[in-house]
């Protein structure tokens, strides 16, 4: 077999076999099939798809390029979430120990953001000492002892996914259906889950622009952990509104303690438990929603919550660092808010230093936007709609305009589902 065979078969629309796409992912992966090669064949899956065989032989390969956790090792139910990303999408940190309180075993690998999406890892970064590299061991350790950990991917899972995603960014084969599906689900189902919710958003604010295309990843994800013998759903949500009321790093943690005290903005907790119910109901875990929100109120979530951060060696005295400018941004008139553009939030903290340009950029955990009025609430001119959070006066100059532009004021506003869709399993 030669790789340029397979190439040329992908390319002329053919359907590739297990055996040569294992061929493809071992030689890439062991670096005797060279990057030229490997975007060739990424460049023509991008023009001519896979069928749902292949995207899960795909996605079977790139796990096994690298460790796959041995269900077997790990106590009770293991089941876990993932997002595709969003502004001010921060359910992770709620959820994660939400679910452990619950009776699940969450074992979470995150990533970081990158673009205008922000990512998991960033976030709990800004807590101060909380590390996110933990070897095999320390993440079973605090499972076993949590019930929860949220850490970063290691060296050692899916390494095809590493080398590949990198070499996509760069070469325009990022937006292809299967590619992103195996490229999430490798590393997913590495993790050795029972049970995974995804939340697939659309909207400015998401990955996928339109809910056709959110739609089609998303069926494309549960079926390929269906294939390979897991429980998967996945919900449709809106992302055209960012989530909640703060977007940038400490900011969303300080949001997210909100909520695990039994507050916070409503739509950040009603996704939260909507997400933990699906991952439950899939579970085989009889709990009802008013259950769930009991664990909120309760501080039973907190408790896992304060347990995780502290076995990951991070602080619980809920210090954080402080950005050194803070301007309110005032309404311009009277009015009703009739949207907050998430795609334009999140540039302007990506201009604040909330985000990264490139994969290597480091983050300012302080920066951000909080106390974002939410659309459906009545300003008079002059409320602030928000308050920027700044270390640099250039960049608060420069994003501020872009800020002001987000929010839209009218005369009355007809509230949308934020689930919009379930695949794989029914609105419960
Ligand atoms: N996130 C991933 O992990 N992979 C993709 O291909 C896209 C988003």
């Amino acid at each position: 077999m030669l790789p340029q065979w397979i190439i040329e078969k992908k390319r002329d629309g053919a359907e590739l076999s297990g055996e040569e796409l294992r061929f493809l992912i071992q030689g890439f992966t062991a670096g005797s099939i060279p990057d030229y090669q490997m975007a060739a064949f990424a460049m023509a899956v991008y023009f001519n798809g896979m069928t749902p065989r292949e995207t899960a032989a795909l996605t079977l390969e790139m796990m096994n390029s690298g460790d796959v956790i041995d269900p077997a090792t790990l106590p009770g139910i293991k089941a876990d979430k993932h997002s595709t990303g969003g502004i001010g999408d921060k359910t992770s940190l709620i959820l994660a120990p939400l679910a452990a309180a619950c009776g699940l075993t969450v074992p979470m690998i995150s990533g970081r953001g990158l673009g205008i999406t922000g990512g998991t890892l960033d976030k709990l970064e800004a807590i101060p000492g909380y590390r996110t590299n933990l070897s095999e061991k320390e993440f079973f350790q605090t499972l076993e002892n949590v019930g929860c950990s949220i850490t970063g991917q290691t060296a050692q899972l899916a390494p095809a996914d590493k080398k590949l995603y990198a070499l996509r960014d760069v070469t325009g084969t990022v937006p292809s259906i299967p590619l992103i599906t195996a490229s999430i689900m490798s590393k997913k189902l590495a993790e050795g889950l029972d049970t995974l919710v995804l939340d697939v958003k659309w909207g400015k604010g998401a990955f996928m622009k339109t809910i056709e295309q959110a739609r089609e990843l998303a069926t494309a994800m549960v079926e390929v952990g269906t294939q390979m013998g897991k429980k998967v759903r996945a919900l449709i949500t809106d992302m055209n509104t960012p989530l909640g009321r703060a977007a940038g790093n400490a900011l969303e943690v300080q949001e997210c303690l909100e909520v695990l005290r039994g507050g916070g903005p409503d739509d950040l907790r009603e996704l939260t438990v909507e997400l933990t119910a699906h991952m439950l109901d899939l579970s085989n875990v009889r709990k009802t929603r008013d259950e769930i929100f009991q664990c909120l109120e309760n501080g039973a979530a907190l408790k896992k919550f304060e347990a995780m951060v502290s076995a990951q060696g991070g602080s619980t005295d809920w210090k954080f660092s402080e950005a050194k400018i803070q301007e309110p941004l005032l309404a311009p008139a009277d009015g009703i808010v009739t949207a907050v553009d998430a795609e334009r939030i999140g540039k302007g903290c990506l201009v604040l230093g909330a985000g990264r340009q490139k994969t290597d950029d480091s983050v300012d955990h302080a920066v951000g936007i909080a106390q974002m009025k939410k659309p459906g609430e009545t300003v008079k001119k002059g409320d602030p709609l928000a308050v920027i959070f700044s270390n640099d006066w250039k960049k608060m100059d420069e994003s501020f305009p872009m800020f002001g532009k987000s929010f839209e004021l009218g005369d009355s506003f007809e509230p949308s589902p934020f689930v919009c869709e379930v695949i794989g399993g029914e609105l419960i």
